[in-house]
């Protein structure tokens, strides 16, 4: 299964450039507004769980944070990523690995999810994120996460998500978590289409 899931993300970032997958976003605004007004310090760790080859991690690095991860299902992404920023991917901690199998070594101040949560389907796949998330993440830690909304696309790259609005992602995570922020934005593709997101901060208790 998770061979499956590995393989299909390597096909698209094999078969499809930075600017034509859904996701692409040149700046990622909400991200980087939740992770700076978040207001940890540079030298804090920050992971972005499914990152793939997105521009986060160059606007991190520009912004001067120095302890930085992204961790990834597909190792052509990683590829991709590592490519573009050159010398720069040298201040990465680069983690191939299906988020369903990670075994985080160390805590993390923030753990960042943009359209990655949203696809794992199963309660026992969502039960294991969970787990994982709250080994992976230290207390007063921030969990920054954005999944499509209930007014969001059924469906992406061929996989069906699971549609949350931020009250349901709020509740779902309330036992481990305090909610501190939430918002809902339209992300406009890079095929002129709009994907509706539920953000959500949250504070581990
Ligand atoms: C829709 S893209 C979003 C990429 C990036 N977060 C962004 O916002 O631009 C989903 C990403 O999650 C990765 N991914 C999907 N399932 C995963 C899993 N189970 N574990 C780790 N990464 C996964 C894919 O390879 C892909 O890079």
């Amino acid at each position: 299964m998770s061979n499956l899931r590995k393989e299909h993300w390597n096909n698209i970032y094999s078969s499809k450039k930075l600017e034509e997958v859904s996701w692409y976003q040149p700046i990622p605004e909400t991200s980087l507004d939740f992770i700076i007004n978040s207001e940890i310090s540079k030298d804090e760790p920050i992971i972005d769980v499914g990152g793939g080859d997105s521009f986060l991690i160059d606007n991190l690095i520009k912004g001067g944070f120095n302890d930085l991860t992204v961790l990834d299902i597909s190792e052509v992404a990683i590829e991709r990523a590592k490519l573009r920023l050159g010398e720069n991917a040298e201040k990465v901690n680069w983690i191939v690995s299906d988020i369903r199998d990670f075994n985080p070594i160390r805590e993390y101040s923030v753990w960042h999810d943009r359209a990655v949560f949203h696809f794992l389907q199963e309660k026992k796949d969502v039960q294991d994120y969970y787990k994982i998330l709250l080994e992976g993440l230290k207390y007063h830690g921030r969990l920054i996460l954005g999944t499509f909304s209930k007014d969001g696309p059924k469906r992406c790259c061929a996989l069906d998500v699971q549609r949350y609005s931020t009250g349901e992602l709020s509740d779902f995570f309330s036992n481990d978590f305090t909610t501190k922020k939430t918002l809902n934005t339209i992300h406009k593709t890079p095929f002129k289409t709009e994907q509706a997101f539920s953000f959500i901060e949250l504070i581990k208790n």
